[in-house]
């Protein structure tokens, strides 16, 4: 099963992934990361700018790819993944330049570009670690209820949910939010290495709960996380709150040995 962590607040939980992410590159200094954009992995974006800055670790030999794109913004537009990613964390720590990609919502040929993503992943030596969220309506990355479970790098069209979700980028307009997008699938998700996934809130309650105990089904496409080897969940209590079995997750967490880490 998936490591469940619980804990009191975004801070801590931001502390903890970054404590994974600096160990890899503690000893892989070559390590390839996954980034996801959206607003839970800021905090950690923040705590690794600082550890960074503090001397705690650096990025410059490591390589990034980003899990998703909007289709059809324009390079400068400030919503494109590719520049959300850059403000937040590529320009803020040493990443040479060009070790950070993104799959191109631009291209002429989007399922070209989707291919060509995949094999740049491939050809890196895979993905280290995975930073995840998810979606009200249980999406990862932007892999929408009814994706293939083994799904590659593709065009997707969002939900009405994630466009009303994601309108607040947008000053609220959901009008304004792509319909299309570009997403590694599930199938790329499923081959990184180690998988951590942060949910806050209320409002990803019901999709945590059918992503950890739930049926493994297209209809919650994050339950495939189910069948990796090596995933870690961190969650506020917000996003914990409708779970069965919290007592035993707290129960685990809290007799895990010191030298154990996520
Ligand atoms: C973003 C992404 C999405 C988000 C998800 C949650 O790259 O892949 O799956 O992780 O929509 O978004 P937030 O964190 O804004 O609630």
């Amino acid at each position: 099963m998936a490591e469940v962590v619980i804990l009191d607040s975004p801070k801590t939980i931001a502390s903890l992934a970054a404590d994974a992410v600096v160990s890899l590159l503690a000893d892989k200094p070559t390590a390839v990361l996954g980034l996801a954009t959206g607003s839970s992995p800021l905090a950690l974006y923040d705590e690794l700018v600082r550890r960074h800055r503090a001397g705690e670790v650096s990025f410059a030999r490591a390589k990034a790819f980003m899990l998703d794109e909007y289709v059809g913004l324009s390079d400068s537009h400030p919503e494109r993944y590719r520049n959300v990613i850059e403000r937040e964390i590529a320009s803020r720590v040493d990443f040479e330049p060009g070790a950070v990609a993104g799959p191109d919502g631009n291209a002429a040929d989007l399922k070209a570009a989707c291919a060509a993503y995949e094999e740049a992943i491939r050809a890196a030596g895979g993905i280290d670690l995975q930073i995840l969220g998810i979606g009200s309506d249980g999406h990862i990355a932007f892999n929408e209820p009814s994706s293939s479970l083994s799904s590659r790098t593709r065009i997707k069209t969002l939900t009405q949910q994630t466009i009303a979700d994601n309108a607040r980028f947008f000053g609220g307009d959901e009008a304004a939010v792509p319909r299309h997008v570009l997403t590694q699938g599930l199938g790329t998700i499923m081959e990184a290495r180690h998988l951590v996934l942060m949910a806050l809130g209320r409002s990803k309650a019901e999709a945590v709960h059918q992503m950890l105990e739930g049926g493994v089904s297209a209809l919650w496409p994050a339950s495939i996380i189910q069948f990796h080897p090596h995933a870690t969940v961190l969650l506020d209590t917000g996003a914990a709150s409708r779970l069965q079995l919290t007592s035993y997750y707290r129960h685990v967490y809290a007799g895990k040995p010191a030298w154990q880490q996520l």
